[in-house]
């Protein structure tokens, strides 16, 4: 038998810029996937059936049909540290370990959390779409005033990785800091000064919302139209975490009718958000897509993450991160 037919089959779902992928030379056979898609690309079902690693983007599915249909399955690399797309429950009765990414995207999802908080606080989708508009007549004492981070307060819902980074930046900015996590902080309570409190509470105080929790079964529409109602008028959302984390029509309500000032969304429900959304025509509604991670420094880290945790799978080895190590245990 050929050498490299000996080698374990791997699938790649989606393609990835080829250095990225440099360290699995060798190692393993791979299966490549399209450059484009929001699902497990269907031309590469029948190869599960041989298949014994899967590097999954966090838009694949990885849920009963798909472990069903790979019997020789050893590991699961995600290339997100969110992993809410995968069945870990499903995964760990099968022993099969599933990787994630950790650590090394903080930075750049809690940047691009400050950079959402600036621009929707300082009204630059309004402003920018009406210096092109032709509305910039002279300079106007009155117009596009916005909020100012320094003195407002901060809500962080969800207080981890992500959410301290962002804490640590907006101290910076001189915001005053609450958060709700199930556990305290005690290194951001004593350095930031900042205080845990009810969501309830968070909702009432902050002039600016930052969602950080994972997407679960209790944060699933956490923010729905109730929650919008305990917010202050004056209030904006920010959500670098996941779209269905937030009832979309809830805030598409709120937002048109004035229950909140304003929203920066980095993540939609569904994703892509299609172009015709009624939220894209909102000025007080920003939305990029899902860039809270896209850097090259972090993008390239996460792919050499997902490989040596995909590698170690393979090998039968401890992952570097996993989120089910008692699977190998
Ligand atoms: C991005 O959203 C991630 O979970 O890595």
């Amino acid at each position: 038998m050929d050498k490299k037919e000996e080698l374990p089959l791997v699938l790649i779902t989606h393609a990835l810029p080829g250095e990225w992928l440099s360290s699995l030379e060798g190692k393993c056979r791979t299966l490549i996937g399209p450059a484009e898609g929001n699902r497990f690309p269907e031309e590469l079902l029948d190869a599960l059936q041989d298949t014994e690693g899967i590097l999954a983007l966090l838009v694949d599915k990885i849920d009963e049909p798909i472990l069903k249909a790979a019997p020789k399955l050893r590991v699961v690399s995600n290339f997100a540290v969110g992993v809410d797309n995968v069945d870990i429950a499903a995964c760990t009765r099968r022993g099969i370990p599933v990787g994630n990414t950790p650590g090394i995207l903080t930075n750049a999802t809690a940047d691009l959390t400050l950079a959402l908080m600036l621009a929707a606080a300082r009204k630059l989708p309004q402003a920018t779409r009406d210096a092109r508009d032709g509305k910039w007549k002279s300079w106007a004492p009155a117009g596009w005033l916005g909020l100012e981070l320094s003195g407002a307060v901060l809500g962080i819902v969800g207080m981890g990785k992500i959410g301290s980074a962002v804490a640590r930046r907006a101290a910076g900015f001189g915001m005053s800091i609450v958060y709700t996590n199930l556990i305290p902080y005690p290194e951001i309570e004593v350095s930031l000064g900042a205080r845990r409190v009810s969501l309830d509470e968070l909702l009432a105080i902050s002039d600016i919302v930052s969602l950080h929790v994972p997407l679960t079964d209790e944060t699933r529409r956490m923010m729905d139209a109730d929650a919008f109602l305990k917010m202050r008028p004056g209030a904006i959302l920010v959500n670098v975490a996941r779209g269905p984390v937030v009832d979309m029509d809830a805030l598409y309500s709120a937002l048109s009718h004035g229950t909140i000032a304003a929203a920066a969304l980095d993540v939609t429900d569904p994703e892509p958000l299609p172009p015709d959304h009624p939220l894209y025509a909102l000025p007080n509604c920003l939305i990029v897509p899902h860039i809270g991670s896209a850097t090259d420094k972090t993008r390239s880290k996460m792919a050499e993450i997902a490989c040596d945790n995909l590698l170690a799978g393979l090998r039968g080895a401890k992952l570097p991160f996993c989120v089910n190590p008692e699977v190998i245990a």
